[in-house]
């Protein structure tokens, strides 16, 4: 569970950094995903505790989900679903950067969480949503029913950004509210304690197994 980590010592005692995996969710050409999960793997790393990797979803371009048997089985029969597992399987903890289409998440995040099964279990996850008047909510609302179905523990703390447009200046850099940054600094503190006390959950259980 712990090979590849990097570990440190504090009076004496070894601790490994964790590894946090952001999925960007949005595919489109000009998406705000990506400035916008940009902007948190930059909080995440300045954070400290997190060895930080961005899955952006367009590099990793998934067909629509094509294994034949169910993702438990763990049956991959081709490279791109083995290349994913890998990805997730190395993952302590899941940041999900979702936008809201018609009051949900989208279709790439959704047939990227089929894929897989084992990966993703007994692993944290939180949320940085974005949209209109809603900030993305109505998307994490049902993108935690899915994510529990997983077995994943969706936090509570999580960044909503509403008008999300009114953040961006015109060179399309992203300049988010002070309201975020907080809520962006609380969330990953609180992603930080769930990724500790699920870690003795896993360890054993073979659920990150690739
Ligand atoms: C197909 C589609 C559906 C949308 N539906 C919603 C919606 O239900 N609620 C909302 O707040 N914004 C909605 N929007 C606006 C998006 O929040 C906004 O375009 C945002 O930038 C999309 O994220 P992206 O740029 O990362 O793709 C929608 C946009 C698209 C393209």
């Amino acid at each position: 569970m712990l090979e590849g980590r990097i570990s440190y010592r504090i009076t004496g005692r070894e601790y490994f950094t964790s590894k946090l995996l952001i999925v960007i969710g949005s595919t489109r050409p000009g998406r705000v995903g990506l400035p916008v999960a940009q902007w948190i793997y930059e909080r995440a790393t300045e954070y400290g505790s997190w060895d930080v990797e961005i899955a952006d979803l367009v590099e990793i371009n998934l067909p629509f989900m094509d294994e034949p048997s169910h993702p438990r089985l763990h049956q991959y029969t081709h490279d791109h679903t083995k290349a994913w597992s890998e990805r997730v399987a190395h993952a302590d903890a899941l940041l999900f950067v979702t936008p809201e289409y018609n009051f949900g998440f989208s279709a790439p995040l959704k047939n990227a969480l089929d894929y897989l099964f084992n990966e993703w279990q007994y692993k944290p996850v939180a949320f940085v949503s974005y949209g209109g008047v809603s900030g993305g909510v109505r998307a994490v609302q049902m993108l935690k029913q899915v994510v529990t179905t997983l077995k994943m523990v969706p936090l509570y703390e999580s960044v909503q950004i509403p008008f999300v447009q009114q953040y961006f200046d015109d060179s399309r850099a992203f300049h988010p509210s002070e309201a975020a940054e907080q809520a962006a600094h609380d969330m990953l503190v609180e992603l930080a304690r769930w990724t500790s006390a699920l870690q003795p959950l896993r360890a054993g259980s073979g659920a990150s197994e690739s």
